[in-house]
């Protein structure tokens, strides 16, 4: 059985008071409730240090949302693996479509950055999924195998002992619109059939989270999906109530 992990991804969002004011929300309400699902909460880097305060002794993790490639030295505006971990981080979202997208991000400089996370004793996020062109034009899983494929190839199948993925359709993200609990299953399974390819025991017990538009209102029915272990939540996690509510969806999923 795996555990669900609920994750929440700030992005670029909130203030000083509005970030302490949403984690000590989520604190206060996950000691709530039943605990069987994970809870993160992956916020600016700014962040952090309020996060690593205000989360100490909660049953929240605190994550990142990106990592420099390199281990440390003349990188400008960089911030280093080994600091989010002094940070207190346990997770660090690598490869998100929006970084792929804005700023380039290739799969061999991703493959670096899951390096990083996992020699400095935190777990990568790996975050693969299409764009709405390729799914209409049938390229979803090529697409998807092909982002697996090139971290296989550059780290290894071990590496993902180590790791979770997060399938995020390009075309759910912050649209509203989510792919439906059978379109999110039948990728998850081929993710998992993918790596079982190579090493069935990390395959069976690699969690794979699904993210895009969930919300209160659709958690229960995507966690309950066999290959959904858990969510990448973004707008929704900027809402208390919303965020609690898929965690407690998580707890009820298992
Ligand atoms: P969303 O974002 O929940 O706002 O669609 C998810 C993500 O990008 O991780």
């Amino acid at each position: 059985m795996r555990q669900p992990l609920i994750a929440g991804n700030w992005k670029m969002n909130g203030t000083r008071a509005s970030a302490e004011a949403l984690m000590r929300a989520v604190v206060e309400g996950v000691s709530g409730t039943v605990g069987k699902a994970e809870v993160a909460l992956c916020v600016p880097f700014v962040f952090l240090e309020l996060g690593e305060r205000l989360l100490a002794g909660s049953a929240v993790h605190l994550g990142a949302q990106n990592v420099c490639s390199e281990p440390g030295g003349a990188y400008t505006g960089e911030i280093a693996a080994t600091m989010l971990k002094e940070f207190g981080c346990r997770y660090v979202i690598c490869g998100h479509s929006e970084r792929r997208e804005y700023y380039g991000e290739t799969d061999e400089l991703i493959a670096k950055k899951l390096v990083r996370v996992t020699e400095s004793g935190m777990r990568p996020i790996l975050c693969v999924g299409e764009t709405l062109e390729q799914r209409e034009q049938g390229f979803t899983q090529t697409v998807v195998a092909s982002q697996i494929d090139a971290i296989i190839a550059a780290n290894g199948i071990e590496s993902f002992a180590q790791m979770e993925i997060a399938y995020e359709p390009v075309w759910a993200i912050g649209t509203g619109r989510t792919a439906t609990p059978e379109q999110a299953q039948e990728v998850q399974s081929f993710i998992r059939a993918r790596l079982a390819e190579h090493d069935k025991v990390i395959a069976e017990k690699i969690r794979i989270l699904y993210g895009g538009s969930m919300k209160a209102g659709n958690a229960a029915e995507l966690l309950a999906m066999p290959d959904i272990d858990g969510g990448l939540v973004g707008g929704a996690s900027l809402v208390a109530e919303e965020f609690l509510a898929i965690c407690r969806a998580g707890d009820a999923s298992v």
